[in-house]
């Protein structure tokens, strides 16, 4: 199948990094299924998108905390005889906490909407691909991650346990899948300015009492590059590893941090 042909389902797909994923991969020919909770919100956003060629743009509703929800998915991925070439997997946003002990019930919930739902899609999705390495048709998996996989932020306690979980899963689907064509590369985010990110820097801005901009500033003094990241370029880097650039690239964790993460 031609690069322009391929069909890719996408996850959080009405968010403010999904919606410019789903952008980016239209306007490079892509088919794509958008997938997330509000059928209002995904309706809009397919009819807002826009491509060069004959591709479709369609939508499933799904909610990853409810396993008969991702069931329902699943089988209706199935009926329509998809075959997909990728996916862009989205587990929903994780709130900042400082609570490093959470009781169980919460562990239980957290886990079943940020890890065990969000996988449980995914293996719908790898059944569905039919990657034939010898005729140069690969099937490409993007997982958007944070820095938390690589580094603990004191802010963020629950999400560092959950994404070193992820970046686990996804090395082990990489050396699982790589022999049938099937790539797993994740993709960690630092702060990304995506309107609810604007938003909240805006808030801690007027707390401060200061501009929108000294406050961008300050929080990005520890950040190499002197900046959030966008997400257009968050697109870029999505729409890129979904490419033949990664044709001999699985199994690994891009950092898109403007240099934040000090680990080699
Ligand atoms: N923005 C950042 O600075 C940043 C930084 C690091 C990592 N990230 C990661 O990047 C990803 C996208 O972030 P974002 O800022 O674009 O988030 P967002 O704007 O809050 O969008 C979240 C998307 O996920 C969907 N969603 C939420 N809960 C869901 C559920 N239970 N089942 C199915 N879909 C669900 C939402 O639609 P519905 O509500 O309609 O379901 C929406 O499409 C997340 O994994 C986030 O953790 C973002």
């Amino acid at each position: 199948m031609s690069e322009t042909s391929r069909v890719i389902l996408v996850t959080g797909a009405t968010g403010g990094i999904g919606s410019a994923v789903c952008a980016r991969l239209a306007q490079a020919g892509n088919s794509l299924i958008l997938a997330a909770r509000d059928i209002a919100k995904l309706q809009a956003a397919c009819a807002r998108l826009k491509g060069p060629g004959e591709q479709s743009f369609r939508w499933i509703s799904v909610d990853m905390s409810s396993d008969a929800s991702v069931l329902s998915f699943s089988r209706e991925l199935a009926a329509k005889g998809t075959v997909l070439d990728g996916v862009v997997l989205m587990p929903p946003q994780m709130r900042p906490t400082e609570e490093c002990q959470p009781p169980p019930d919460t562990w239980r919930q957290l886990f079943q909407s940020h890890f065990i739902g969000p996988l449980e899609l995914l293996k719908s999705a790898i059944s569905i691909m039919q990657p034939e390495p010898s005729q140069g048709r690969r099937a490409k998996i993007v997982i958007i991650s944070a820095i938390t996989s690589v580094q603990a932020l004191g802010n963020y306690a629950t999400s560092n346990v959950l994404r070193c979980a992820w970046l686990a899963q996804a090395k082990t689907l990489a050396f699982a899948l790589g022999e049938r064509g099937i790539h797993v590369n994740t993709l960690s985010l630092g702060g990304t300015l995506t309107p609810d990110y604007v938003a909240s820097i805006g808030q801690r801005a007027t707390r401060a009492g200061m501009t929108f901009d000294e406050r961008v500033a300050t929080e990005t003094s520890n950040i190499p590059l002197r900046k959030y990241g966008s997400p257009d370029e968050v697109a870029l880097a999505v729409e890129v590893l979904l490419s033949p650039f990664s044709d001999h690239i699985t199994g690994v964790n891009l950092l898109h941090d403007g240099g934040f993460t000090r680990a080699y």
